[in-house]
């Protein structure tokens, strides 16, 4: 396909915001607290900041360097990306076999994410709906009942659910630039903002529940390191996390990047996305939840699963002055990271059915669209049918997605980068960069420390889970 039949960012600014639109998301303010609070708090950091330099920045690279290369071609999605690459190195049919299999397993992991992804999404709708109406502000029930309720109630749940997956579907239709570029650049500025105002007040809210537990103390729970309860399985979660928020291993950063210029910069902008990314997950996302979590659940009630935003803040709202507006703030925030992640994700999909398989782009959203309700209602479903609130399913897609698979698709995207490649992949990262990535970087890390990381971490996790 020429590549002028594709789509383009159009500008700078657009492109940065709708890539840190892509990484920003319910990772960052859902997943990441609870994924820290349940993996020892202290004891999750240290990996998580390994495995942000040891694999963020080497894979980001390597995604933005493999999708600019793709998108030359014609390309936007993994499976022929890694094809092209590894073709420079390898014999045509292992680069075949390795495209096959990448391209395979990021459609099957983008897919399942997007089986939970979406109805988390809707979820964010509803509580934002509820706080405005005043729904949980009842305080005759806890929000952990609310929250039961909710996810048992399947008006809630579906109509939210569509609601969101109509939303995405109008925003892909519409294309890159006109779709994907004006809502990020509507919507990230807002999060920042919104952010920014809720993580000034949740450090400034004592503990109702027990003095001892003041929101500010919350802050010790991430931010003192400890050795102790380190454990492999932390690490698996660590890194996972890191693949989870940067958007990498999937290929939806390439498939940004392959809308790029071929000499457009890819190493600062690497960087801008990263350091976006952690800005929102750290400093906004670590200091929102965790801090009133804490002061409301205390230390020991803090690790609860997937349902920690949804139960803990809604506490905040209902006692504070303004709480139905700010509650339908912090729940209008988790929509934004959400949305503009999932139309990443539906982009990509729609690109591998649309590019790869020649079906009109208006046909390929409509399939992916079935596609997503046909792996969500399972999801939706199971608590509904169950009368269970442990979202078993759940948890078990997005702990073996969210962190095993995303981990063996970083390791294919090394493999090709940095060996099958070769030295060809320095000079590809650093053409038109406005700065280069030292070659040191290059063989310490991506041809060392990183799939070094990942191997250890796949074995050992690996052999921790079957033990
Ligand atoms: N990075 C996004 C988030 O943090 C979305 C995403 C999830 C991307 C999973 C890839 C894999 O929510």
């Amino acid at each position: 396909m020429a590549e002028n039949t594709r789509g383009s960012w159009g500008s700078k600014i657009g492109l940065i915001l709708a890539m840190a639109g892509n990484a920003v998301g319910l990772g960052n303010f859902w997943r990441f607290p609870y994924q820290a609070a349940s993996n020892g708090g202290g004891a999750f950091m240290l990996p998580y900041f390994a495995a942000l330099i040891i694999l963020g920045l080497p894979l980001m690279l390597s995604e933005w360097n493999l999708g600019r290369y793709g998108g030359k071609y014609g390309h936007g999605t993994l499976g022929p990306m890694v094809y092209l690459q590894a073709r420079e190195g390898a014999k045509p049919k292992t680069a075949l076999i390795l495209g096959a299999i990448a391209g395979g397993l990021a459609f099957a992991v983008t897919l399942l994410v997007n089986s939970y992804y979406n109805h988390l999404i809707g979820w964010t709708l509803g509580f934002a709906v509820s706080s405005f109406t005043g729904a949980y502000m009842d305080q005759s029930q806890s929000t952990a009942d609310f929250f039961v309720g909710y996810i048992q109630d399947p008006k809630m749940v579906f109509t939210f659910w569509i609601i969101a997956l109509v939303g995405l579907s109008f925003a892909v239709m519409r294309g890159v630039e006109k779709g994907i570029e004006a809502w990020a650049k509507l919507m990230m500025p807002v999060l920042y903002v919104f952010g920014i105002v809720l993580a000034i007040r949740s450090l400034t809210i004592g503990s109702p529940v027990n003095p001892e537990w003041s929101s500010l103390k919350g802050l010790n729970f991430i931010w003192n390191p400890d050795f102790s309860t380190l454990t492999w399985r932390s690490a698996l979660a660590a890194a996972g996390q890191i693949f989870f928020t940067l958007s990498i291993g999937m290929g939806i950063i390439c498939n940004y990047a392959s809308y790029l210029k071929p000499d457009d910069d890819v190493v600062v902008s690497s960087i801008a996305t990263i350091s976006l990314n952690e800005f929102a997950e750290i400093v906004l996302g670590g200091s929102i939840v965790i801090p009133i979590a804490y002061a409301f659940l205390g230390p020991d009630g803090i690790g609860a699963g997937v349902g920690l935003s949804f139960i803990a803040l809604p506490n905040v709202f209902r006692t504070m002055a303004g709480g139905q507006f700010f509650g339908g703030l912090w729940f209008l925030l988790l929509f934004f990271a959400g949305f503009t992640s999932a139309i990443a994700m539906y982009n990509y999909l729609t690109a591998l059915v649309e590019e790869d398989l020649g079906i009109p782009r208006k046909t390929a959203a409509w399939i992916i669209f079935a596609a997503y309700v046909v792996v969500g209602l399972p999801v939706g479903l199971e608590q509904i049918i169950n009368k269970t609130a442990d979202l078993a399913y759940f948890t078990e897609i997005d702990n073996w997605v969210g962190s095993y698979l995303l981990l063996v698709l970083g390791l294919i995207e090394i493999i090709v980068v940095a060996f099958l490649m070769g030295e060809k992949a320095l000079t590809e990262i650093n053409k038109g960069g406005i700065w280069q990535m030292p070659k040191w970087f290059y063989t310490v890390f991506m041809r060392g420390l990183t799939p070094a990381a990942l191997v250890i971490v796949l074995v050992f996790s690996t052999l921790d889970y079957i033990k």
